[in-house]
């Protein structure tokens, strides 16, 4: 059996009302620049983490055209934790292209938002819908789960037809005029809470009646999508080089993972950082291995620790190994955007610890 479109996005609408979300900060406003923000920290890390990032932001970025005019590494230093680092960096781009083609207004059509850098067809639909009550659909991740099993659609996403059959059945699942705003949040809520992964609550939900997958027992079968994420396993090992209250840090590439982003000098393994540092004054220690859990790898982080004398001169054989690497002290942590495992391994007691390794006068 199949929804009717009034059926649904009535249900949807009536639920939201009294049982969605209300209070989240960028449901307070209906500013473009704010519920942009948003949404493009929303994209893949939950609400808990997004609301502290995301007052901190506009207290530093009250506006598109002060985020437009920032450094690019302070957006990033601001960032960083919130990981998937290319958001960031479109963030700032995007900013940019608001303030220098639309005289720092945003579009106010989803069409035109999807032409802006890192906005992609549903944070433009979103953005529409929320800002300007436009009659477009969302399907993100969350939404393509509560209309796959609404729906029974059991085809393929992976396939792009498939997909497209599906933002087409979205479409016509619209409401005829009133409650976009509440329609696309309902939806978005919906997916966020009762209409989860695993184990749904299916008896709290309004659309229960006519879900197929829950006639036919099986809601976490949908939405099917074949093409799985092979997750790897990498293990890096990184040298952790302190002098005095200072550290070591070298810029990543601008690709791949922590693009951009400041962070200790990686080797292959710990044997290639002793080999690296044979003959140099000081001491090292190994610190205990730890694994950082990323969408398709498992980041198997080893550092080694190696406190410098304090009156061993710089190295020059290191500045040229790493171009962009400098000293960083500990109360300039904050200002470099730096991976989260990274920032915590910096500020956790262990480099107390390491300082306390430092006063052997060693000549280099
Ligand atoms: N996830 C994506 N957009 C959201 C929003 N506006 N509110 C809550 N969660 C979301």
């Amino acid at each position: 059996m199949n929804f009717g479109a009034p059926a649904l996005a009535a249900r949807v609408i009536a639920w939201q009302r009294r049982h969605g979300r209300h209070a989240l900060p960028w449901q307070r406003t209906r500013d473009p620049y704010r519920v942009w923000l948003s949404e493009i920290m929303l994209q893949q890390t939950q609400v808990t983490t997004v609301l502290g990032y995301y007052q901190r932001f506009l207290e530093q970025f009250p506006d598109v055209s002060a985020l437009a005019a920032a450094p690019a590494d302070e957006v990033l230093a601001l960032w960083a934790g919130l990981g998937y680092y290319s958001r960031a960096r479109n963030l700032h781009r995007c900013a940019q292209a608001v303030v220098a083609e639309h005289g720092g207004r945003f579009p106010r059509s989803a069409a035109a938002l999807a032409t802006l850098p890192g906005i992609g067809r549903s944070t433009a639909a979103a953005i529409a819908a929320f800002c300007f009550d436009e009659r477009v659909a969302i399907l993100d991740g969350n939404v393509k789960r509560v209309l796959t099993r609404a729906l029974g659609f059991g085809e393929d996403l992976a396939i792009v037809r498939h997909e497209r059959a599906l933002w087409a059945r979205a479409e016509a699942m619209l409401p005829p005029s009133d409650g976009m705003v509440a329609y696309t949040q309902g939806l978005m809520d919906l997916g966020a809470t009762l209409c989860s992964q695993r184990a749904p609550r299916c008896a709290a939900c309004p659309l229960a009646d006519d879900c197929v997958a829950r006639r036919e027992g099986r809601p976490e079968d949908y939405p099917v999508k074949t093409r799985k994420l092979k997750r790897g396993q990498r293990t890096i090992a990184l040298l952790w080089l302190v002098q005095g209250d200072r550290v070591w840090l070298v810029r990543r590439p601008a690709s791949g993972i922590w693009a951009g982003l400041w962070s200790l000098p990686e080797f292959d393994s710990i044997e290639g950082v002793r080999e690296y540092l044979a003959g140099w004054p000081g001491s090292s220690d190994e610190v205990p291995a730890f694994t950082h859990v990323l969408t398709h790898l498992d980041l198997r982080l080893q550092p080694l620790r190696h406190a410098l004398p304090a009156r061993a001169r710089r190295d020059a054989a290191l500045l040229s190994m790493w171009p962009e690497g400098r000293w960083v002290s500990r109360s300039e942590l904050g200002a470099y955007g730096l991976p989260a495992p990274v920032a915590k391994l910096l500020t956790s007691d262990q480099l107390l610890a390491a300082q306390e390794l430092v006063d052997q006068r060693e000549p280099l």
